[in-house]
């Protein structure tokens, strides 16, 4: 028996299979079960993939228990200090740092891409006035590729390299034009001359009557936000990118399928929810009864930003998110009381010292301080789901563009256990009881 496999045996009929244990460069190891249906007529069981690898990826390590995030082996602690928003979007696409030509080459051709058709802004008309950004993005980021049938042809990677960096660039001009539709106010074009954070506060925050001043804090505090969410391996949204891209479809359908799996408040809508949860504990002395709530089986109450399918540990970018939250309140309004951030703490500091949330390894995630920083930043509630999703796209466009340079790229399509009805016959309605 060979030492590096897992041997699988139906007791029912004797019979085994020995799974080759594939090792990658962290992490646990993985064993290879493809052959389980053909050899032993069996399926893996495995819902919501809490144990199971879908992919081979080089893109992004986390180790949940220690609470590390690596992007092409870089630690996050790192990138948010020193890099850039564009650098790292170069870095997650092409797997490398970019020297100062590479990077100089790249920031130019995401800013060619920058401005929308303008076909496409007769979508945003078509949405109630008070709709969900959310549901905007979505519709208009699908209608997207109504626009490129060039994409289409996926087969070809110098249409697949355009295809991301449209994405990469276009992403923050229809975020922001969904912003710019839900208050009444004109939608403001992109400026080349700009970083890739400030053009987005430009067309978030300028109106055409005045020149907008940026406010240094509040760029850092953007930067560090975007290079946070910008990727995080195989998650629901990221997950369904691929799933979707499998089939060989157009890649901005593949990117709106990742922003309707991203809205909901399991995922990326945490951070909206975050803040909401904020406002009705309303003040520190509430904390204990809402942790009775949240405790409460019968409650369905959650304690929202806390808890992750793979961390069971501070997810390292939460405490990256805290202290850049801490300066930007600090500078912007220095000596302010922050009655958000204030219940915000005070409930960290209780649940994490409550046996409920250090039995079960819950700890902060990401979204427990985000949704602080973008109110800070003077963006509404319901768009932080919006900016999660802007800075998420380039995680999206290289999971999609890695996964497309497999040589074998089959589509996805996972099995089920079938406890329905057995096979029966047609009853004609007369029949019928
Ligand atoms: N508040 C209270 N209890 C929780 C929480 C929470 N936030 N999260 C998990 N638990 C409890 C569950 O009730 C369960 O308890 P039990 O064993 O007594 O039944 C146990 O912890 C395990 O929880 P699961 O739901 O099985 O964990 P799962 O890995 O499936 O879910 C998730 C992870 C969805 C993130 C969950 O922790 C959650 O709902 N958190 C709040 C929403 C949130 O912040 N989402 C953002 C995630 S980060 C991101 O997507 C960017």
């Amino acid at each position: 028996m060979a030492k590096d496999t897992v041997t699988i045996t139906d007791n029912r009929t004797g019979k085994s299979l020995e799974c080759p244990i594939k090792k990658g460069i962290h992490g646990p190891p993985v064993f290879n079960c493809q052959k389980i249906a053909s050899e032993l007529d069996l399926f893996t069981f495995d819902p919501a993939f809490v144990t199971t690898a879908s992919c081979e990826s080089k893109i992004t390590f986390i180790d949940g228990e220690k609470g590390i995030l690596l992007y092409r082996g870089y630690p996050i602690e790192q990138l948010a200090k020193n890099s850039t928003y564009i650098e790292v979007c170069y870095l997650l696409l092409n797997g490398e740092l970019p020297n100062k030509g590479q990077l100089d080459s790249f920031s130019d051709s995401v800013c060619r891409y920058t401005l929308v058709h303008e076909g496409l802004l007769s979508f945003y008309k078509g949405f109630r006035h008070d709709a969900h950004p959310m549901a905007m993005l979505l519709g208009v980021v699908g209608a997207l590729s109504g626009y490129y049938p060039d994409a289409q042809d996926i087969k070809n990677p110098e249409h697949r390299r355009e295809s991301s960096l449209r994405i990469i660039a276009k992403m923050p001009t229809i975020a922001a034009n969904c912003y710019k539709y839900l208050i009444g106010q004109p939608y403001v074009y992109p400026r080349n001359d700009l970083t890739y954070v400030e053009n987005f506060m430009h067309m978030m925050f300028s109106v055409p009557a005045e020149p907008y001043q940026f406010n240094e804090s509040a760029v850092k505090a953007f930067k560090i936000m975007l290079i946070l969410h910008a990727e995080h391996e195989q998650n629901a949204s990221t997950s369904t990118v691929r799933l979707a891209g499998s089939s060989q479809a157009h890649p901005f359908s593949c990117v709106a399928a990742g922003i309707a799996t991203l809205w909901g408040p399991a995922h990326g809508g945490a951070n909206e929810a975050v803040i909401r949860m904020l406002q009705e504990i309303g003040d520190s002395k509430n904390i204990p009864a809402f942790i009775k709530k949240v405790k409460d089986k019968d409650s369905s109450v959650r304690l929202m930003g806390f808890g992750h399918r793979v961390y069971k540990n501070y997810d390292p970018r939460a405490t990256i998110i805290r202290e850049s939250c801490h300066n930007l309140l600090d500078e912007l309004d220095p000596g302010k009381q922050q009655p958000l951030f204030d219940i915000a703490m005070e409930l960290e500091r209780i649940a994490l010292s409550d046996e409920y949330f250090i039995e079960r390894k819950l700890y902060p995630n990401v979204d427990f301080y985000s949704g602080i920083i973008l109110s800070a930043l003077g963006i509404p509630l319901k768009m932080f789901t919006v900016m999660f999703a802007v800075a998420r796209s380039v995680g999206w466009v290289s999971q999609w563009m890695e996964m497309m340079e497999e040589p074998n790229l089959r589509i996805g399509r996972p099995r089920q256990l079938y406890t329905g009805s057995a096979q029966r016959d047609y009853v004609s309605i007369e029949k019928r009881s």
